[in-house]
């Protein structure tokens, strides 16, 4: 039986169609400055994977034919989900606009940590399992936060794009997560992978837009009762992988950079009509 049905994935493969959204209907419902400032953070992040994939393709991941064909097709519909997210910026009135810092530059700890995963990859025939895992993390949280997204904005145009790019997300998290879960079964791959994501794992967009912007939407979207579960849930599923039992991941962050349960400052709550 093969490890993954790489065909059948990429017969799924496709960018967001934007002419079938209804653009027009944005204006017409309020939209929180709240929201606002989570998409925007989205949209960069999103926007971004182009130049996650110039470190990517410095490792031995382009070495696996079925990691290259994905990760092609992973950044067709990233790029995707960051032009949906600008054009529904710019419907509801605030356009994107020029980034303060050109895309493409790297401060000195991002090129030397892209640097020292590459000499890492090209010296450990494992690392695509690190890579894998730190996929299937990554998509994960990308996902939840679409989710709560969706629930807290209860916007409908919103709410159509948001259920079309979580279609994608969890495409991309079923691959990454089925990689690692095969790669991580070697067991000095699962206790390397363990080590690097307990000690470097951070939510995805760390070091790329503001760390006040990260807080404010971890905040927004992971507090109160409901975004609490939501994070565990994450956790919870990672945690199933081999070697990351008890593993601490998005809620520990939480604990870490927003504070304990509960204090959201009533955001979870928020409503608007
Ligand atoms: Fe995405
Ligand atoms: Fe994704």
């Amino acid at each position: 039986m093969p490890a993954f049905d790489l065909d059948a994935w990429v017969a799924r493969s496709r960018a967001i169609d934007l002419t079938e959204i209804d653009w027009e209907a944005v204006p017409r419902h309020p939209v929180a400055p709240e929201i606002l400032r989570t998409l925007r953070y989205m949209q960069d992040i999103e926007s971004h994977t182009i130049v996650y994939t110039r470190s990517l393709l410095a490792t031995r991941a382009i070495a696996d034919p079925e990691v290259a064909t994905f990760l092609a097709c992973w950044l067709y519909e990233e790029t995707f989900h960051g032009l949906a997210l600008a054009r529904f910026l710019q419907a509801a009135g605030r356009p994107v606009g020029e980034r303060e810092r050109p895309r493409g530059s790297e401060s000195f700890p991002q090129w030397l940590e892209a640097r020292l995963t590459a000499v890492l990859s090209r010296a450990w025939p494992d690392f695509c399992a690190v890579h894998m895992i730190w996929g299937a993390i990554n998509e994960l949280t990308t996902l939840t936060g679409y989710l709560r997204l969706k629930t807290v904005a209860r916007h409908p145009v919103l709410d159509e794009l948001l259920e079309t790019i979580m279609r994608d997300e969890s495409r991309h998290f079923f691959f990454y997560y089925r990689q690692a879960e095969i790669r991580l079964q070697r067991p000095v791959a699962a206790r390397v992978a363990r080590l690097l994501v307990d000690r470097f794992w951070a939510p995805v967009g760390s070091g790329v837009g503001s760390d006040e912007d990260l807080k404010f939407m971890a905040r927004y979207l992971f507090s109160g009762d409901e975004g609490r579960a939501q994070a565990r849930k994450v956790d919870d599923t990672l945690r199933k992988l081999p070697g990351f039992a008890n593993a601490q991941l998005l809620e520990a962050w939480m604990d870490r950079h927003v504070g304990p349960t509960g204090h959201n400052g009533g955001l979870n709550g928020h409503r608007h009509n």
